[in-house]
């Protein structure tokens, strides 16, 4: 008889054996910049996540280089807002401002800024709108446009977030047109549209004012319809895949893993985030066991990086169990 304990007697032992690890290159930090001055505002959804002003971000960016964290995830709230999301796309908007302070000082960071127009736009949606309905084919120079400005600015990955369809196709295009041939898209490509964006949409300011994103973000009972976003992306350019949110959808990055050999980046988002800190700030469960079990599940199911708020602290308790030699 076959006898699984043998191989979970001892630290050492568990530690051989062990089949997934976090590192802490894998994880990818989300960072907001708002526009203003001497601002670092608590996103009341999100403890211990701020938005920053441009003179402000050096703190946070001083925490991230401590903990040697390797990448961030630009998100930008501009002051105005206007039907177009022009701020998305102005040489001198907040994302391209602060991609340019923070390469001048962190050249080694690597910077992703997310491609989208909801943070920008007055209605709020991720497209431009006519008669209520979100325009898909009119929308996709302007997000080539911005993904441009943020390559132009320094960005070293542009991280389209919009669901339009064919936008990869587009954003690579123009990318390649600017001389951008090297700059690497990560595609959100299964992206869907879920309850769990709340406390996100607080922090950038980016709920739509109208209606919601079910015409274009996917139907959460929709499995084989994420590959098909997947295989598209890839074909259309894509060089990383994200898969969102990620605790609700292992399924899906197993899904991705199984059928494609492109990187896999799961985000655990803005709710997922919310409900650990809501319950364990309760007392009610173990912080550090809980995050740390939740993103060595992401890396089981198949991700090979994961986007996550709670990057800062989980580098820090990766760290530490190197530094005790696993437990
Ligand atoms: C914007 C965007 C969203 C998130 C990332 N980019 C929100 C949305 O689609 O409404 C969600 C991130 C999170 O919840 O942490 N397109
Ligand atoms: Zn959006």
């Amino acid at each position: 008889m076959d006898r699984t304990r043998r191989l979970r007697q001892s630290a050492v032992m568990r530690n051989m054996v062990r089949e997934n690890h976090v590192r802490v290159d894998d994880l990818i930090y989300p960072m907001f910049v708002i526009e203003g001055e001497n601002i670092v505002q608590p996103v009341e959804s999100m403890p211990g996540i701020c938005q920053y002003s441009l003179d402000r971000m050096a703190e946070e960016l001083e925490r991230i280089e401590k903990a040697r964290i390797s990448a961030i995830l630009l998100f930008g709230i501009p002051q105005h807002k206007d039907e177009v999301g022009s701020g998305a796309y102005d040489e001198h908007g907040i994302v391209q401002e602060a991609i340019r302070r923070i390469k001048k000082d962190y050249p080694n960071l690597l910077v992703i800024a997310d491609v989208c127009l909801c943070e920008y736009t007055s209605h709020g949606h991720c497209g431009l709108v006519r008669d209520g309905v979100i325009l898909n084919d009119e929308t996709l120079p302007l997000l080539a446009a911005s993904a441009v400005s943020y390559a132009k600015a320094g960005a070293d990955i542009v991280a389209p977030s919009d669901m339009m369809d064919k936008r990869v196709q587009v954003i690579r295009e123009a990318l390649d047109q600017a001389g951008f041939v090297y700059t690497p898209i990560m595609s959100y490509s299964a992206k869907f549209a879920s309850g769990y964006y709340g406390p996100f949409r607080d922090a950038a300011h980016s709920a739509p004012g109208f209606g919601d994103r079910r015409t274009y973000q996917m139907d959460p009972a929709n499995g084989r319809e994420a590959m098909r976003e997947v295989e598209e992306d890839i074909a259309e350019g894509a060089d990383l895949i994200i898969a969102k949110p990620a605790m609700a959808y292992m399924d899906i990055i197993k899904d991705i893993r199984m059928n494609c050999n492109i990187p896999i980046v799961a985000y655990n988002v803005s709710g997922e985030y919310a409900m650990v800190k809501a319950a364990s700030a309760n007392g009610w469960i173990d912080e550090k066991k809980i995050v740390m079990e939740n993103l060595v599940g992401m890396k089981r199911a198949g991700a090979d990086m994961i986007i996550t708020y709670h990057a800062l602290e989980a580098a820090k308790w990766i760290r530490e169990e190197e530094n005790e030699g696993g437990r």
